[in-house]
């Protein structure tokens, strides 16, 4: 019996150390968004960003306008005044008036809808895309993004973030990086093995600089301010990727109280039949 139990137990952990590593081996180079599900000042509040922001743009045409009545309790003469400003009825999808035909002329791509998009890409990832927008006077709006390179989205929340640029610090290890990558061609193409040493050593040490950099978040500053200081820019994304991870998954919320209550059914449900075990082989021991 002390031998089974102690190989379920391994069984237990390996799936759950499996389970972690997986969710621990995510893209290290996205940050973490932090998000409450069932924080609703917090989907209130990113609901509105979305319609103010993004809706021109990109549709959440799988979600009707009722659940940001149920899920995130934003009353319903709110939405209707507030926040709907493509459908009629609540029951509506939450769609666009955007002609895909000028989208693509402007943006060069049609804005994918919004609507599973937590699912696709993650709330980390959503949370430092919106946090990656950085001058660029190379590109068509004036900006890039650092996570999703020649994006051909414009940083529509410049005006509560400010304008953001790349640190000199930022700009010279990338620089040096890149000298170094070429470098390291070269050395390749004429067989000069001292050369190709001495480039990947540079290399290695810069984007070790370059990653400490982004850790010690001095990979960004702000050139002149918007409307919000950072914390309180982080707040308004951590909000709006809220609003998006519950739009990806409405039933989220109901799933996880459920499951908690599942879980203790079960266990509840384990002792009682272990009692009933005992009963059953007391007399035969
Ligand atoms: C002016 C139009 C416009 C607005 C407003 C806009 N976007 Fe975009 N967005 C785009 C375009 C165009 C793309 C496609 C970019 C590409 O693929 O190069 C895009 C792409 C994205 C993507 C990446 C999708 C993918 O491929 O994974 C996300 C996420 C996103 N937008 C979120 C937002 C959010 C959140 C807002 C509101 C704060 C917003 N967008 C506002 C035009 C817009």
């Amino acid at each position: 019996m002390a031998k089974l139990l102690k190989t379920k137990l391994a069984v237990v952990l390996c799936i759950a150390g499996l389970t972690f590593g997986l969710q621990a081996s995510t893209d290290g180079d996205t940050e973490s968004a932090n998000i409450r599900s069932d924080n609703k000042m917090s989907l209130q509040s990113g609901a509105k960003t979305y319609m103010n922001y993004c809706l021109a743009c990109h549709s959440l045409q799988y979600m009707r306008y009722d659940k940001l009545v149920d899920g995130v309790g934003v009353p319903v003469e709110l939405v209707e005044q507030n926040l709907m400003f493509t459908g009629d009825k609540t029951s509506d999808h939450i769609t666009n008036n955007m002609p895909a035909a000028d989208a693509k002329e402007w943006f060069g791509i049609v804005p994918p809808d919004l609507t599973l998009i937590s699912r696709v890409r993650g709330a980390d990832w959503l949370y430092t895309y919106l946090k990656s927008f950085y001058a660029d006077s190379n590109r068509p709006f004036g900006v890039n993004n650092s996570l999703f390179k020649d994006v051909g989205m414009p940083h529509v929340l410049a005006p509560l973030q400010g304008k953001q640029v790349k640190t000199n610090n930022a700009v010279e290890l990338e620089s040096k990086i890149e000298a170094a990558d070429i470098g390291i061609a070269i050395a390749n193409r004429d067989g000069d093995a001292a050369a190709a040493t001495k480039n990947k050593a540079i290399m290695h040490e810069a984007s070790e600089a370059l990653a400490q950099l982004k850790h010690d978040h001095q990979y960004f500053e702000i050139a002149s301010a918007g409307s919000l200081n950072g914390e309180e820019y982080n707040t308004v994304v951590r909000d709006l990727v809220n609003f998006l991870d519950y739009a990806s998954e409405p039933v989220k919320l109901e799933r996880e109280a459920l499951g908690i209550k599942v879980i203790l059914f079960l266990l509840a449900l384990f002792g009682i039949t272990y009692l009933l075990k005992k009963e059953y082989w007391r007399d035969i021991h």
